[in-house]
C-alpha cells in the first residue's frame, strides 16, 4: 500500500507535468490567481503565506508569498501543517489556500490557528470548488474526491494527531454560501464570497483529463462563464471567499 507521501508525490509529479505541457491550464489558472490577487490588501502589514501550495504555481502571480505544504518539495519555502503554523502571533497579512480548505477536516481548528498568526485586520482567502446544479454532476462523476454534501462537518476547536487524509469538495459551498451553520465562523467577518461559472475550467480537463476544447476557444468559453455567473446556484463551479478576524 502506498503511503500518503508517495500518493502525494505521484500526484504532484503528474500535476507538474500537466502544468508544463498544458498552456490552456496555465491560462485558466492565471485568471483564478488574478481573483486572489484582487482580494489582497497591500496596506495590511505582514507577510503573505500560502498553505498547501502543492506544485507552487501561485508563485507565478505572487512571488513574495511564502509557499508551504504538508509534504516537502524543493520549490517550497516551509514544510508545515495548516493546523500548526510555524509563524509568530499576528505576523501575517494574508493566508491563502487554493483548493486546500476542503482538505481540512476540522475547519474551526484551522481558523483558530489562522486567527493566531494573522495580524489584526489580516485576511484569509480561500479558493474552492463550488457545487451548483450543473457542477455537482461533474465533481461527483469526473473528480476522484467526495463532494460529501450530507456528511457531518467536524466543528471541534482542535484536531489531534495523527491526521488522516480528508476531502469534502462541498464544504465551502455548504459553509459560506448555503450557510448551513448560520453563526459560523463566529469570530470572523465574511468580507467576500463569490461563486462563478467555470465551464472553461471544467471542460479543460484540469490537471487529470484531456481538454475537450482547443486553447483558441478559451475567450469564447470565458465570455460564456461571465454570462452564466449571474446564476451561480445553477452554473457555478468555483468560488473565492475572504474573511477577516473580528
Ligand atoms: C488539491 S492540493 C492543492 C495544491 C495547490 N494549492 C494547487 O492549487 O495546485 C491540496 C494540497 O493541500 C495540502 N494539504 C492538505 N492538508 C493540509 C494541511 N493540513 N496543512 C497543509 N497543507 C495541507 C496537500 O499536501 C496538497 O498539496
Amino acid at each position: 500500500m502506498s503511503t500518503p507521501l508517495t500518493q502525494h508525490q505521484t500526484e504532484i509529479e503528474r500535476n507538474l507535468e500537466a502544468w508544463q505541457n498544458k498552456p490552456l491550464l496555465r491560462l485558466i489558472y492565471s485568471r483564478f490567481y488574478e481573483r486572489i490577487v484582487a482580494l489582497l490588501d497591500p496596506k495590511i502589514p505582514g507577510q503573505i503565506v500560502e498553505i498547501g501550495s502543492g506544485v507552487g504555481n501561485l508563485n507565478t502571480h505572487l512571488p513574495q508569498a511564502i509557499s508551504t505544504d504538508l509534504f516537502p518539495n524543493p520549490w517550497l519555502d516551509v514544510v508545515c501543517d495548516g493546523y500548526e503554523l510555524p509563524f509568530v502571533n499576528g505576523s501575517l497579512s494574508h493566508l491563502i489556500l487554493f483548493d486546500v480548505f476542503h482538505h481540512l477536516r476540522a475547519p474551526n481548528a484551522f481558523f483558530r490557528e489562522s486567527r493566531r498568526v494573522l495580524t489584526e485586520k489580516g485576511r484569509l482567502i480561500l479558493y474552492e470548488p463550488y457545487i451548483s446544479w450543473s457542477s455537482f454532476l461533474i465533481y461527483v462523476f469526473l473528480h476522484h474526491e467526495p463532494v460529501a454534501l450530507r456528511a457531518t462537518i467536524n466543528f471541534a476547536q482542535t484536531l489531534p494527531r495523527p491526521r488522516d487524509y480528508y476531502a469534502a469538495q462541498g464544504n465551502a459551498t455548504r459553509l459560506f454560501f448555503r450557510r448551513e451553520k448560520s453563526d459560523w465562523p463566529s469570530d470572523w467577518s465574511l468580507v467576500h464570497a463569490e461563486a462563478f461559472a467555470g465551464f472553461s475550467y471544467l471542460f479543460s480537463g484540469g490537471f487529470n483529463k484531456p481538454a475537450l476544447y482547443p486553447a483558441r476557444w478559451l475567450p469564447r468559453l470565458e465570455r460564456l462563464d461571465r454570462a452564466l455567473s449571474r446564476w451561480p446556484r445553477l452554473f457555478g463551479a468555483r468560488c473565492v471567499v475572504a474573511l477577516q478576524p473580528l
